[in-house]
């Protein structure tokens, strides 16, 4: 699918013409407030839309009345959500060419421009018969560059969204890594498993110890001309979690693609990177392997020596997230960078908690955290903070080594939350926990079925806007 700009749609020829109507509001085409309004009542609700045949009294061969709600509430997340449902519209009327004439008082290129990317997105590598999408889109009373910048954000979300999507067996800690080292603008270092183990990453790399597939300890940086901020973002990237030797029941299972999610955020994230030269130096890592029950698979009652020489005892080997992000974050906070955060579909808790409609957020630094929910409102994706109160760690008490990698069941992100705060130091932290939002059962909003791309805006408009 092709997106451009011109100021000129109206006397375009595409198959479906594209208008904005805001709630108790006429159009800007007279056929539409005949027949849309005047005869049957249009209402305009946010993401409804009412079709009409031209019947040539416009160079369009239909027009696509785009329902925009009431005008005072309409801002960049509203203008995304409408150009979704209306492009959804044209795919099932098998539309091929589209312009879109929204006049709604600001530059709606950008979220129009990821609000077309998102319906358009389809995971149909392995299908012999593939989607129908449209060929091409016109966008109106826009920039150029807004249109740009939302296209590199569409992009980085496809980028994301295909790698979660992909079955384990393709996304394998290797894959990620040659991934990684393909990636333009940036530097990329992976580390095999002897490096690993020489780097002192003990609990990562017991986590790794039960698959045949080796761990890639990945480190891609990005350097911005004049370094503004440093700032280092760590992926969760468990290729496959089985649960390990607490082998996790089938129907938990089935999904455990997903588990590299933060990973595939952050290679999504960097990727992007090269389009909008952010004056940043950007750390992406990524701490790859399975978790899988192998003959040399790490064991309940192990005790394990993280990189900053604390010691685990493993109480549940499916606890194995915050195992790989311990090192991943002593790594990071070595990098002598401003700030640190890690993404990670790390606890069922969280979607417990949270469901799918937001992710969970915590860390050391309030500020931070408050500017990252704020990016986050306006990119489109919610974050809930969850506190890491001292108590939390109480349940992560160890008779034989400085804690577990588990405890009770309840407050189980905060519990997480706080077993992974023993490995940052002297830095500002912030974890995003994305377990309900990174994956969906069924399609929700601006989302089909699969993987979302959970992070991805709102970390690329937060490393952006630094
Ligand atoms: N990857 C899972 C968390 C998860 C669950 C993500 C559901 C997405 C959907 C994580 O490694 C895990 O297994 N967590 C356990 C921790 C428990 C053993 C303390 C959980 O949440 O059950
Ligand atoms: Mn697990
Ligand atoms: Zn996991």
């Amino acid at each position: 699918m092709e997106i451009k700009v011109s100021n000129d749609v109206k006397n375009l020829a595409v198959d479906v013409l594209a208008i904005n109507m805001f709630e108790g509001e006429k159009t800007s085409q007279e056929l539409a407030n005949t027949y849309a309004i005047d005869r049957d009542g249009f209402k305009g609700k946010l993401g409804e839309t009412y079709l009409l045949q031209t019947y040539g009294q416009i160079p369009a061969q239909k027009i696509l009345v785009t329902g925009c709600g009431k005008r005072d509430e309409f801002g960049e997340n509203e203008a995304r959500i409408a150009v979704y449902k209306s492009v959804k519209k044209m795919q099932q009327m098998f539309a091929k060419t589209a312009a879109f004439d929204f006049d709604c008082g600001f530059d709606y290129g950008k979220s129009g421009a990821i609000g077309a990317m998102l319906a358009d997105y389809a995971f149909d590598k392995y299908k012999s018969k593939k989607a129908a999408g449209l060929d091409e889109i016109t966008f109106a009373n826009v920039l150029e560059e807004s249109v740009k910048a939302g296209i590199g954000f569409g992009k980085a979300m496809k980028f994301a969204r295909d790698l979660a999507n992909e079955p384990a067996a393709y996304a394998t800690p290797s894959k990620l890594a040659e991934i990684a080292q393909n990636i333009e603008g940036v530097t990329t270092e992976v580390y095999n498993k002897d490096e690993i183990e020489r780097m002192g990453m003990g609990a990562y790399l017991a986590v790794s110890k039960g698959s045949v597939e080796p761990p890639r300890f990945i480190h891609m940086k990005y350097t911005g001309k004049n370094v503004k901020k440093k700032i280092a973002i760590i992926g969760k990237g468990i290729c496959f979690d089985s649960g390990g030797l607490d082998l996790k029941p089938p129907s938990s299972m089935l999904t455990m693609r997903d588990d590299m999610s933060g990973a595939a955020c952050v290679l999504g994230v960097m990727n992007a990177l090269k389009e909008f030269n952010p004056d940043v130096e950007v750390h992406g890592i990524i701490a790859a392997c399975e978790n899988m029950p192998g003959c040399g698979a790490y064991k309940p009652g192990d005790i394990l020596t993280a990189k900053n020489g604390k010691t685990i005892e493993v109480d549940n080997t499916d606890a194995e997230g915050r195992l790989t992000l311990a090192d991943a974050l002593v790594y990071a906070c070595e990098l002598g960078v401003d700030e640190v955060i890690d993404i990670a579909t790390l606890t069922g808790a969280c979607m417990v908690a949270l469901g799918t409609a937001a992710a969970g957020i915590m860390g050391n630094d309030e500020d931070m955290i408050h500017r990252i929910i704020e990016t986050g409102k306006n990119s489109g994706e919610k974050f809930w903070q969850l506190p890491l109160y001292k108590e939390y760690f109480d349940s992560l008490k160890s008779d034989i080594a400085d804690m577990k990698n588990t405890g009770s069941r309840n407050g189980g992100a905060s519990a997480a939350g706080v077993f992974l705060q023993e490995f940052v130091k002297d830095v500002k932290w912030a974890h995003i926990d994305i377990a309900g939002t990174a994956f969906l059962d069924k399609p929700e909003k601006e989302f089909i079925k699969g993987a979302t791309g959970s992070g991805v805006r709102t970390l690329l408009s937060y490393i952006l806007n630094s």
